[in-house]
């Protein structure tokens, strides 16, 4: 039986976990794990107080019920984040582990309305922990995953958006249907076939049209799960749609483009160049922008692509550097003449 670490200070008084809690015990050479509470059993203040007074920091869950676990601290990530005794790159952990679970749900049953809400709440705690506390951008940067699967790479782009979309000073509406719309952006994906999606090799006319499909897909799947009316479909919409008008599904040029789809195009294409592919190691971040400025040249907005860049130098540096080597900041040429 496998078990696996999780906090003490994500589970909350007078709550039923759902799995069973053990306590690990013995030396290095002979771990055992104890069971503490049952997972229907309501976990009582002083039990708790007694675990944190022995500096306990860790219990323990089977590693079969990881799922059951982050449903439960799904259900609690507004008291976790608002929890002082959380520290805050815990809980930038506890935020990217349950968004891959929503995302893992979401790509399993993608016109699930439940998923798709618990899609906009996790946002909607997000932006609250982005909006108060300052540390949480290098420890969300610091989380992402640096592994491409098209759930992680959902997760990413859209903590990756609401970082930027607070550098920018979006408001707190707007984030939230920016980064609904991130997070779901590649829904579609779910409806074409996964060789095509998976294939290493250079794709054919028809399988490439194939792929361009999970744009409009999944704008029907959001229309069809409650999320019309908010502004969460540019993003999924028009991701693909380039400045020079050479993207997808409609060829949008310049200004066409809503500002949620420009910033998701430059975030889409970042991510999935800064993570390793099964085809691809993942490049730095320095090299991942010198190719979209030069090798993508007319693909982005030039206004919000320069923003991406003082955004990235501003308040990530030191954490990219840390964990994706190098980060000098490019001087991006205007005139695109190669000159970075
Ligand atoms: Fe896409």
């Amino acid at each position: 039986m496998e078990y696996i670490p999780v906090l003490l200070n994500a589970i909350q008084v007078d709550t039923t976990v759902g799995c069973d809690l053990f306590i690990q015990s013995g030396t290095n050479k002979e771990t055992r794990y104890v069971l503490y509470c049952s997972g229907t059993k309501v976990i009582k203040s002083d039990k708790i107080a007694d675990l944190q007074k022995h500096q306990v920091k860790y219990l323990f869950i089977r590693k079969i019920d990881q799922k059951i676990y982050l449903r439960y601290v799904e259900s609690s990530l507004k008291h976790i984040i608002n929890d002082n005794r959380v520290d805050v790159k815990e809980k930038a952990q506890v935020v990217c582990d349950v968004a891959k679970n929503i995302m893992n749900d979401v790509f399993e049953d993608p016109r699930s309305g439940e998923n798709v809400e618990r899609s906009k709440i996790w946002v909607s705690n997000t932006i609250d922990f982005i909006i108060r506390s300052k540390a949480s951008f290098s420890s969300l940067l610091s989380v992402v995953s640096h592994d491409y699967y098209t759930y992680t790479h959902s997760v990413n782009v859209s903590v990756l958006g609401l970082l930027f979309a607070k550098y920018l000073c979006f408001d707190g509406g707007e984030m939230q249907s920016f980064g609904t719309g991130l997070l779901l952006h590649d829904v579609g994906k779910t409806q074409i076939d996964s060789e095509i999606i998976n294939k290493k090799e250079r794709l054919s006319e028809e399988e490439f049209a194939r792929i361009k499909m999970h744009v409009e897909i999944g704008d029907d799947i959001l229309r069809q799960t409650g999320c019309a009316g908010s502004t969460s479909f540019f993003a999924v919409m028009q991701h693909h749609e380039k400045h020079n008008g050479k993207g997808y599904p409609k060829g949008l040029r310049g200004d066409e483009i809503h500002k949620h789809g420009k910033i998701a195009g430059i975030i889409d294409v970042y991510d999935a160049l800064t993570t390793k592919r099964s085809y691809s190691d993942a490049k730095k971040p320095f090299e991942a922008l010198k190719i979209m400025n030069r090798e993508m040249e007319g693909s982005f907005d030039d206004k919000y692509f320069k923003d991406f860049i003082l955004f990235l130098g501003s308040g990530g540096e030191q954490q990219l550097q840390k964990n994706r080597n190098i980060f000098p900041i490019p001087e991006i040429s205007t005139a695109r003449n190669g000159a970075v």
